[in-house]
């Protein structure tokens, strides 16, 4: 049965551009039942008909838990069995996640739990590290402390910025992104406490993305 995904997105949206040709490729039974922005004029919600897209500036509400709610019942009215923050770049609350919690879903452009927030690739540099990579987890309260499904690594190389990185990065995340949603829409994943299950089973490490785009089995 084809998985209904709604996806967060406040900028560009490239993760999403890459769910929707994946699906046009036939790799990804699912399909995006709505883009949802704090920004009306985020490039993402023109890459889906004007029917599928909601924004809503949150200086519009009277305070950040108004303009969460209207967030949860326009994704809700979607009917997702699958919600995708992508470029979505506020902290959602306690009030969101309980409403979807368990089959809500971020990319994070670091290897997690390392550089949790802002700025990964600069703090992997400034770190000093050989190898970076993106998480796809769980959504729970905490920034960016779910359990997390899978994973992808690249190597640092001499002379990387953080513009170089991201930009060696961001490929590698929408594979590992769209390989993560092949689990999802197959049924195959869920989220129990802290722990990721496949086919019933905890995994005890991320699933690792091969360089053919592949999980290992
Ligand atoms: C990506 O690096 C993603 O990992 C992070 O936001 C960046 C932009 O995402 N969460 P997109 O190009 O808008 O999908």
């Amino acid at each position: 049965m084809t998985a209904r995904i709604a996806v967060l997105a406040s900028g560009r949206g490239s993760n999403l551009q890459a769910i929707l040709r994946a699906i046009e490729a036939g790799t990804l039974d699912a399909e995006i039942v709505g883009v949802f922005s704090d920004r009306p004029a985020a490039p993402a919600l023109q890459l889906v008909p004007a029917v599928a897209r909601w924004s809503a500036k949150p200086s519009g509400f009277p305070d950040r838990s108004a303009y969460e709610a209207a967030l949860a019942d326009a994704v809700a009215a979607s009917r997702p069995d699958w919600v995708v923050c992508a470029g979505y770049m506020r902290i959602l609350g306690e009030g969101f996640i309980a409403r979807f919690r368990g089959r809500l879903l971020n990319i994070h452009p670091s290897l997690l739990p390392k550089y949790r927030g802002l700025h990964t690739h600069a703090r992997a540099l400034e770190a000093g590290d050989t190898e970076h990579g993106a998480s796809v987890h769980f959504v729970v309260p905490e920034l960016d402390a779910g359990a997390v499904i899978g994973q992808v690594r690249i190597p640092i190389t001499a002379g990387d910025t953080p513009e170089s990185l991201a930009a060696r990065l961001l490929p590698r995340e929408h594979a590992l992104l769209v390989a993560a949603l092949r689990l999802a829409a197959a049924g195959e994943l869920a989220e129990q406490g802290d722990t990721v299950f496949r086919h019933g089973q905890p995994l005890l490490n991320p699933l690792s993305l091969d360089s053919a785009d592949r999980f290992d089995p």
